[in-house]
């Protein structure tokens, strides 16, 4: 059924104006004032913004790791995503030395399919640059749409790769148009370090902060920096927590390097000092990199608004405190990395970067849904509010305050790393392809309402059919 959103505030990366909105089949098909609500149900956004619905470009979901599994699954997790105000997202599908990747994302359709609530799509990780893997990359982009790889530098004998993979996956990425991402931390030195720490008996939380400094960071931002260069290939740089690594970014951004940013929220409000909490409480702050001294917030924030870094991606991997956290209880190396953020994403960048005046609305809309389309091939589709796009709304209240708190979130976790936080701004009706899926608050959606997206190379916009009109 014709839907209008009437008395809304249209927000984009580019303008804020107000104006109707009328979605048929999915789709947006007009924004102009006054629209025709004849035979259309009409939706009253009293007044609140409409944003493009959230797209957050990393999530771990229904994820091994570390002896266990990821709480949250992909319909746990994007329903809380849908809570938040996002209506995609991109996960990690993780692969195995030896076997074929199609293997690996034959396992991640699994997962997903019949549980995502909103649409999603895969990033690939690269473990091995063999001849095997690599001959299997154009059937994957082809067949898949699959236009994203994931390398990472740490996590020595689990999840990382050597520099030659990581060379060798730049040159494919541009040969094949797509965006090489690095989890960048030197994951040798990180190694040697935890050992020595444990060695000399230092088992706490707060030695999962001290063995992976921020010079690992940003040595290895600025490693995979070079080696971009030196490829002419495009690289996006995930959750980058620290002075070090932003520096390294914008140095190579000056330089003409095709190179681009991501940070988290909870770089941006928390800090090293949550791991020295008592009890083992420090754990449920465990994530890597580790959350850095108070004093790189500010840098953070500065690299977001200057553009030095471009989306806020959540980093979703979610553990409970107890039974999961509590691995590491007598060794923080055994304690899972990662924690529960894809339902507060948008809500901490609005309340802690436009309210505190620290970024602009558009900017906001940028760093949370348009910048990621852009560059995850889904642009125009995703990422904005225009005719012919996705039917992805949010309509905010941004006036809204609240506490953040496990007792009131929809992450299928024990504990939230916001607790207690007040906020400013909530989601109140989401629409993925113009179906409700939070509806005043409600989840109204469905498991396997989600599409799975395949998407364009990089740097490839599809231009969209004209299905509508403007109407001014
Ligand atoms: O601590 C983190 N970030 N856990 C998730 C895995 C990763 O490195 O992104
Ligand atoms: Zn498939
Ligand atoms: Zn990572
Ligand atoms: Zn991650």
């Amino acid at each position: 059924m014709k839907k209008v959103i009437i008395n809304g505030i249209v927000v984009t990366a580019s303008d804020t104006y107000q104006a109707d909105v009328c979605i048929e089949n999915g789709v947006i098909t007009q924004i102009g004032s006054k629209l025709s609500t004849e035979g259309a149900e009409v939706i009253d956004a009293k007044g609140n913004y409409l944003f493009p619905g959230g797209i957050d470009p990393h999530t771990h979901l229904d994820m091994p790791f570390g002896g266990t599994v990821t709480k949250d699954d992909f319909e746990t997790g994007t329903i809380a995503a849908a809570f938040g105000g996002t209506t995609t997202v991109i996960d990690f599908c993780l692969t195995s030395k030896g076997k074929s990747l199609q293997s690996a994302i034959d396992t991640w359709h699994a997962k997903s399919k019949d549980k995502a609530v909103i649409d999603y799509g895969f990033h690939l990780q690269i473990v091995e640059g063999s001849d095997e893997v690599l001959s299997e990359l154009p059937k994957v982009i082809e067949n898949e749409g699959i236009t994203s790889f994931k390398v990472f530098m740490a996590y020595k004998n689990v999840f990382q790769a050597d520099d030659e993979t990581l060379f060798k996956t730049l040159l494919a990425g541009k040969e094949l148009g797509a965006l090489v991402m690095v989890h960048a931390e030197n994951g040798d030195v990180i190694d040697y370090l935890v050992k020595k720490a444990l060695a000399e008996g230092n088992t706490d939380p707060i030695y999962h902060a001290l063995t992976r400094p921020p010079e690992a960071e940003g040595e290895a931002t600025g490693r995979a920096a070079t080696l971009t260069a030196l490829a002419g290939s495009q690289l996006y740089v995930v959750h980058v927590s620290c002075a070090e690594a932003a520096r390294k970014i914008a140095e190579a951004r000056s330089n003409g390097v095709d190179i681009w940013g991501e940070t988290c929220p909870q770089y941006l409000v928390l800090d090293q000092s949550y791991l020295e909490k008592p009890d083992f409480e420090g754990a449920k702050y465990v994530w890597s990199p580790p959350l850095r001294e108070k004093w790189n917030q500010e840098v953070l924030w500065n690299a977001l608004k200057s553009g030095t870094l471009q989306t806020i991606g959540s980093d979703q991997c979610s553990f409970d405190f107890d039974g999961q956290k509590t691995l590491g209880k007598e060794d923080f190396s055994l304690i899972p990395n990662g924690g529960p953020i894809i339902e507060d994403r948008v809500s901490i960048l609005f309340s802690e970067g436009v309210k505190k005046g620290k970024i602009t609305l558009n900017q906001f809309v940028d760093l949370t849904s348009t910048r990621a389309a852009k560059l995850f091939g889904l642009y125009p589709k995703k990422g904005t509010i225009a005719v012919g796009a996705d039917a992805d709304i949010v309509i905010f209240d941004p006036n809204v305050e609240r506490v953040i708190s496990a007792e009131l979130h929809h992450m299928a976790v024990d504990y939230n790393a916001f607790e207690g936080k007040q906020v400013v701004g909530e989601p109140v009706t989401v629409l993925s392809r113009g179906e409700f899926v939070i509806l005043d608050k409600q989840f109204v959606g469905k498991a396997g309402a989600g599409q799975y997206l395949k998407r364009a190379k990089y740097g490839e916009e599809k231009v969209t059919e004209e299905v509508g009109s403007v109407v001014s």
